[in-house]
């Protein structure tokens, strides 16, 4: 069944605190978002990736997809938050262009800033989803959750062991998550984050959840910059 995937890449990065997006700082000369790309294109069950980028970065993007030579990959524009950036990429599926690119049945949804993630893992997520509707990966927390008072107290906690983390890739088959879209309201484009949320709450659809391996990790703060570059020097040493 074909799968295609959209990757949200339209951040900033703020949380680094670095001038270049995370997605865009480069190791061993190849910037982050383009080994995102790689673990994607090298899967031959994967027929198409849309990645959104803020307009300010869209000349870099579309170097990048030449430089590399990723084939399979288009860039649209990105949104104000994230779930705008993921619905253009999921509205810019629907409007393919190349005749031998049909449109998904499974789309998997990928944050750019987790290069580390492995096809044997996308395809339970892509199988989940085509049976399911919707599918995402979990992690256990690492930390326990607090609620807090406005003036800064302690007002309750959450009893660790039955929370998890939810984590990417998530796949939702593209009827699912292209209403999701159309039906979400605005306050859920500005202030929602999570995709499987309104897969349930738009179309009834009740997400399989999967536990994934730590490699899910999203880098995020300027320390995992360093992590992720010891990694790929790792992996491709
Ligand atoms: O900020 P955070 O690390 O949660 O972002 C996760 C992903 O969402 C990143 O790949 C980022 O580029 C993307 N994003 C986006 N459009 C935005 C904000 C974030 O595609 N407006």
């Amino acid at each position: 069944f074909p799968v295609s995937v959209v990757l949200p890449a339209g951040g900033t990065g703020e949380r680094t605190g670095l001038q270049t997006p995370k997605q865009f700082c480069t190791f061993l000369g190849r910037p982050l978002i383009s080994y995102t790309i790689q673990a994607f294109e090298s899967i031959p069950w994967i027929q198409s990736i849309v990645v959104a980028v803020a307009k300010e970065n869209m000349d870099l993007m579309t170097d990048i997809i030449q430089r590399f030579k990723h084939r399979k990959v288009r860039a649209v524009p990105g949104g104000s938050t994230r779930h705008r950036s993921i619905c253009n990429g999921v509205l810019a599926l629907g409007e393919e262009e190349r005749p031998a690119v049909g449109r998904p049945k499974v789309v998997i949804i990928h944050d750019a800033v987790r290069p580390f993630v492995e096809e044997d893992f996308l395809y339970k997520i892509a199988m989940a989803a085509k049976e399911q509707g919707a599918a995402g990966a979990i992690r256990p927390l690492v930390s326990t959750v607090i609620a807090t008072t406005s003036e800064g107290y302690l007002d309750h906690s959450l009893e660790r062991a039955k929370y998890r983390a939810s984590e990417m890739p998530q796949g939702f088959t593209y009827d699912v998550i292209s209403q999701a879209y159309q039906r979400c309201s605005e306050s859920d484009f500005e202030f929602g984050t999570e995709c499987l949320h309104l897969a349930l709450q738009y179309c009834g659809t009740n997400a399989k959840l999967i536990e994934g391996p730590p490699t899910l990790w999203k880098v995020t703060y300027k320390r995992d910059l360093a992590a992720a570059e010891s990694i790929i020097k790792e992996t491709l040493s």
